[in-house]
């Protein structure tokens, strides 16, 4: 009895265990295609990695943990590549593969060649590379082939931008602003004696999807990171990322000469803060030689930066950026910067203070531009700056921690985000000057290039607390890749390597992830509204904020709801923040007859009985989406209910139980939302749109004092 008892205990731990999402898409589950599995067997019946370093050990760690899995036997690895029907992985100075040296000619460094052919005579599978971390991205990317049963056909894939990089908002006392899994990975106290086994799956994690830099530090940033105390902690992370091809980079605190350094100013055309910042930089490279560079957030939001010295933004990136230059590091210089001193439109200012600097910032110098103009919004026009700095280096922020977007809370697949941002049109060279060609470098022949996204990651067991943002993560680092990826492809992919490859399963929830990004903007910020949520920790729905010291941190500055409509005038009647887009951008958006409607309010002030596209006026239309949004959780929730016995019960029960939460809060936001912008329309929620059953002032009445993500004050 006791022994039954045992092993029914140890299979129900494991199961438990395997089904925690702590492997995330590196699962490598049995491939389950029994053909496939037959031909993948029949390709690869050993292997061998012919190059010697830290990234050709973590291809061979990988290869060891993956194949046996992946083709359930025993996979044996060879020393040489001296048998048939082998799978050779190297770069193209290995012996015998430097024949793929014309093929990969000419593209990124980072690029890799899967293909099949001669190896000394023998028949193989190649994965070749010009670099080490090259090879293990094709390593990973075969492995995604088979766990998605594809053929093994020749497959050339080279990356889009140069830096790949997650900015992690987190906080040396292990707080995550902004974060909603957990506290920090990094494990300070601990570092660098104690190195979690978690820091090498974090980067086979981001290796996997190409990602290749990590920002480990708070754009809030504390100049104690910049002191030999924790360097050292650093440059120990730094290690176990290394062979992953992962360079880490920190956040510089402008005012760290004065902080750390003693000094009494942090003016950066000081000579004195000039040195301090040679040194610091030297000093760095000597713990981590091959450290990437600095994220810096100046003059924004309380952050010091070089306007306290009557500098510009570029006289304090290119301080930084001269230091930086001889040992290969680069400047990512923050564009998100407004003041409430500044009697203009919020949306406007970054456009207005960096336009002018095109062409002062150094080479080695990347302006890191949120995707839209206000901050990470359920949705937002792209951002003007992108297209309007030819001579500059611009790279877009995009957030994948869920700030605004139901925390990890709410179901929300931000592919179709970020496509929908790198898609835009600039027109800035005529039709087709896509965001994603400034973002590339072909727009303007930049070759300094990247894409940056706020981590959603922390220490839940399955790092990133909704079981379905692991996707966003993954879903950053494949568009970082490759920003011609569809939305549906990755996550076809992701489900098929997260959970299983069962056509229902991957369509079902392909489905649901395509759809959960309208419905959220349907029950939070329908038709172009923006920035309605609670006060600080940014919890719920609150357009009543109104009030505080600072106008552009409150809702009603955002919807401007009055007795006769709702919307930013931001055409040339209003802010005319629309005179910052190229002009058939302005074409685009600037009657209210022709807006997109999902735009209509972010550019105009409309009467409440504006006749929308349906025929029906602004104020029912607006009652309806918050209507519509709420059904829609609801029909993601029967949506996953199909899926029960399809997917292992433990995620099944956890996102089911998210979704329930996600419909009470999309209810939430209906009602607060009605309610509130009721006074002002003075009308009747329209039949087929549910009554709410509290009063405004209960909504109004909510507190949240402990929300998760909320700035520390120290
Ligand atoms: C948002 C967010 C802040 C963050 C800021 C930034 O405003 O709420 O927590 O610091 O963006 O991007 O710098």
């Amino acid at each position: 009895m006791k022994i039954v008892l045992l092993i029914a205990c140890s299979m129900l731990l494991s199961t438990a265990r395997a089904d925690d999402g702590y492997d995330l898409w590196l699962k490598y589950r049995t491939v389950s295609d029994s053909r496939m599995l037959a031909t993948y067997r029949k390709m690869i019946r050993g292997w061998t990695v012919i190059a010697e370093s830290p990234s050709a050990n973590a291809a061979r760690v990988e290869l060891r943990r993956a194949l046996p899995l992946l083709l359930d036997g025993d996979i044996p690895e060879l020393k040489t590549a001296s048998a048939r029907f082998l799978l050779i992985v190297g770069t193209t100075d290995s012996p015998g593969l430097s024949r793929w040296k014309e093929k990969l000619k000419g593209i990124p460094a980072d690029g890799f060649l899967i293909t099949r052919g001669a190896v000394n005579g023998n028949e193989a599978v190649i994965v070749v590379s010009q670099s080490d971390a090259g090879m293990l991205y094709g390593v990973f990317h075969l492995f995604r082939l088979m766990q998605t049963h594809q053929p093994i056909s020749e497959t050339l894939s080279a990356p889009r931008t140069r830096v790949r990089i997650l900015n992690h908002w987190d906080n040396l006392d292990r707080t995550v602003e902004r974060g909603y899994a957990g506290f920090s990975l990094w494990d300070w106290h601990k570092l660098p004696g104690y190195l979690d086994p978690r820091y090498t799956d974090y980067a086979r994690a981001n290796a996997s999807i190409g990602i290749n830099a990590t920002v480990l530090t708070n754009v809030n940033a504390n100049a104690l990171i910049l002191t030999p105390q924790y360097l050292e902690k650093v440059a120990a992370l730094a290690n176990v990322f290394r062979p992953y091809g992962i360079k880490v980079y920190l956040t510089a605190r402008f005012s760290a000469p004065v902080e750390i350094g003693k000094l009494s100013t942090a003016d950066p055309l000081n000579a004195e803060v000039r040195t301090w910042w040679k040194n610091k930089i030297e000093e760095i490279y000597s713990y981590i030689p091959d450290f990437g560079g600095f994220t810096v957030k100046a003059n924004s939001e309380g952050q010091p930066g070089p306007h306290n010295y009557g500098r510009s933004h570029a006289e304090g990136a290119n301080m930084l950026a001269e230091a930086l230059q001889p040992h290969g590091g680069i400047v990512m210089w923050r564009a998100f910067v407004y003041d409430h001193n500044v009697p203009e439109d919020r949306t406007k200012q970054a456009y207005n203070e960096f336009k002018p600097l095109d062409g002062k910032f150094l080479p080695n110098v990347m302006i890191q531009v949120k995707n839209g103009p206000l901050d990470f919004q359920p949705r937002e026009p792209f951002h003007p700056l992108f297209g309007a700095m030819p001579s500059t280096s611009i790279m877009p922020e995009f957030q994948i921690t869920q700030e605004y977007l139901g925390f990890a809370t709410h179901l929300f697949y931000q592919a179709p985000l970020f496509k929908e941002c790198l898609d835009s049109d600039t027109f800035v060279n005529g039709n087709g000057s896509l965001v994603s060609s400034v973002v590339d470098g072909t727009l303007h022949g930049h070759t300094l290039t990247g894409m940056a996204g706020v981590a959603n990651i922390g220490n839940d067991r399955n790092w990133c607390g909704h079981p379905i943002a692991q996707a966003n993560w993954y879903a950053f680092g494949r568009l970082a890749w490759d920003h011609q990826l569809s939305p549906g492809r990755i996550a076809e992919e992701w489900i098929a390597l997260t959970f299983n490859n069962e056509s229902n399963v991957v369509a079902t929830l392909k489905r649901m992830m395509l759809a959960s990004r309208e419905i959220t903007v349907k029950y939070m910020t329908p038709l172009g509204l923006h920035h309605i949520m609670g006060w600080s920790h940014h919890y719920g729905p609150a357009p009543w904020i109104k009030d505080k010291e600072r106008a552009d941190w409150t809702s009603v500055y955002y919807h401007r709801a009055d007795d006769e409509g709702i919307g930013f005038d931001r055409t040339r009647t209003g802010s005319n923040a629309i005179g910052q887009y190229h002009p058939s951008v302005q074409a685009k958006y600037s009657a209210p007859a022709n807006c997109p409607e999902q735009d209509l309010l972010w550019f105009h002030h409309v009467s409440w009985d504006f006749k929308m596209a349906s025929g029906r006026p602004l104020w029912d239309e607006l009652c309806y989406a918050y209507q519509q949004g709420v059904d829609s959780v609801a029909w993601m929730q029967q949506q996953w209910e199909s899926l029960r016995g399809s997917v292992d019960p433990e995620r099944f029960a956890h996102v089911a139980s998210l979704l329930k939460i996600q419909h009470q809060e999309a209810q939430w936001w209906r009602d607060a939302c009605l309610l509130y912008f009721q006074q002002f329309s003075k009308k009747e929620i329209p039949i087929g749109v549910e009554r709410p059953d509290k009063t405004l002032k209960y909504f109004q009445d909510l507190e949240f004092p402990y929300a998760p993500g909320i700035r520390p004050r120290w």
